[in-house]
C-alpha cells in the first residue's frame, strides 16, 4: 500500500467543529481517587526478551496491559480496533483509520496485521527528532532514551501542559537534530505524522478541548510505557474521533509556527526589513 493513499490519521486538520471531553479540571492527579494499577482485567506485564516493541509509547503500553497481544506480533484490524477502543476510547472509524496506516509497516503486500518491531523501520512511520527516542542515527531509534526525553521536558515548564510547551519541545527537538545529525530527514509528510503524535497526551491523559494534560501523567507513560491508572487516570469518557484528532493538530500547528497575536510596530525600523524605508 502506498503512503500516499491514505489519509494521515493524525495528521489532517479538518474543517468540521467537534464535540469534546474532560475539562482540565477533571483530569486527576497523582492524589486523586483510589490506588489502581492496572486497567480492569489489563494487568501491566514487563516485555520478556522475545515480545516485539517499537517506537511508539503507546503501543508498547497497549502490549504491556495485553490490550495488543503481549509480544507484539500479529496485531489484526479487529485487534487494534478493540485494543484502542477499550484502553482509550477511540471510535471504530479512527481506530480503523490508524490500523490502515500501520499496515504500510509490513513490507507484505495487502498486509492483514503488523508487528511492532516492523515500525521500527527508519523513515517508513519512525522518524527523527522524537520526543523519547534517540535519531536511528545516533543508536537505537525506538527504546525509550532519558537523555533524549530530558530536552524534551526542558520545555515542558509547568504542571499542566498546553499546546505552546509541546510544541517548544517537538521544534527543539527538530533544531537538535538537524544540528547534530548529518542525516537528519524529517519531510512534509513526517511533519504532519509527528505532529498527529505530539498531540497524543491531551488525546490520551488530557482536555482534548482546551488541549492540556497533567505533565505527571504523560511523564509517567512515557517513561513506564504503562498507563497511568494508579496515579488516578481512566480514559475519556467521550469517545476520540478524527473530528478530536483534527481539531487538535490544528492548535498544534499553530503552536508550531511560534508566532504570537498583536499588532506589529509600525515605523521606519520595520519599514527597513521589509527593505522599503527610506
Ligand atoms: C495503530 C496505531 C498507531 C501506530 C501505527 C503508531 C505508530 C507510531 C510510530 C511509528 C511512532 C514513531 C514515530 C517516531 O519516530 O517518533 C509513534 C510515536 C508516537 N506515538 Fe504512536 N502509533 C499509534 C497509536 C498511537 C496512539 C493511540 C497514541 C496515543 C494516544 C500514540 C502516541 C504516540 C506518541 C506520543 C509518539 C511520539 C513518541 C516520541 O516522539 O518519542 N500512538 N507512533
Amino acid at each position: 500500500m502506498k503512503l500516499t493513499a491514505l489519509p494521515i490519521v493524525f495528521g489532517v486538520a479538518l474543517a468540521t467543529k467537534p464535540t469534546y471531553v474532560k475539562t482540565i479540571a477533571s483530569v486527576p492527579t497523582a492524589a486523586a481517587s483510589g490506588y489502581n494499577a492496572a486497567p480492569s482485567g489489563h494487568p501491566w506485564i514487563a516485555p520478556g526478551p522475545n515480545d516485539f516493541r517499537g517506537p511508539c509509547p503507546m503501543l508498547n503500553t497497549l502490549a504491556n496491559h495485553g490490550f495488543l497481544p503481549h509480544d507484539g506480533k500479529n496485531i489484526t484490524q479487529n485487534i487494534t480496533i478493540n485494543a484502542l477502543g477499550s484502553a482509550l476510547n477511540f471510535n471504530e472509524s479512527l481506530a480503523t483509520l490508524m490500523f490502515q496506516m500501520a499496515t504500510i509497516a509490513n513490507p507484505e503486500p495487502n498486509a492483514t496485521f503488523f508487528t511492532l518491531d516492523q515500525l521500527n523501520v527508519h523513515n517508513v512511520l519512525e522518524h527523527d527528532a522524537s520526543l523519547s527516542r534517540s535519531d536511528a542515527y545516533f543508536g537505537n531509534n525506538h527504546i525509550f532514551n532519558e537523555t533524549v526525553f530530558s530536552e524534551t521536558l526542558k520545555y515542558w515548564t509547568a504542571p499542566i501542559l498546553d499546546a505552546n510547551m509541546i510544541a517548544n519541545s517537538k521544534v527543539a527537538r527538530q533544531v537538535t537534530s538537524r544540528a547534530t545529525n548529518p542525516n537528519y530527514t524529517f519531510t512534509s509528510r513526517m511533519n504532519d505524522f509527528s505532529l498527529g503524535e505530539v498531540i497524543a497526551p491531551f488525546v490520551a491523559f488530557g482536555d482534548v478541548q482546551a488541549a492540556k494534560v497533567n505533565r505527571t501523567l504523560v511523564e509517567y507513560w512515557i517513561r513506564n510505557e504503562r498507563l497511568p491508572t494508579e496515579l488516578g487516570w481512566s480514559k475519556q469518557t467521550v469517545a476520540i474521533t478524527l473530528d478530536t484528532i483534527s481539531h487538535l493538530v490544528g492548535i498544534m500547528t499553530n503552536a508550531t509556527l511560534l508566532q504570537t497575536t498583536g499588532t506589529p510596530v509600525v515605523g521606519k525600523r520595520a519599514d527597513l526589513h521589509a527593505g522599503v524605508g527610506f
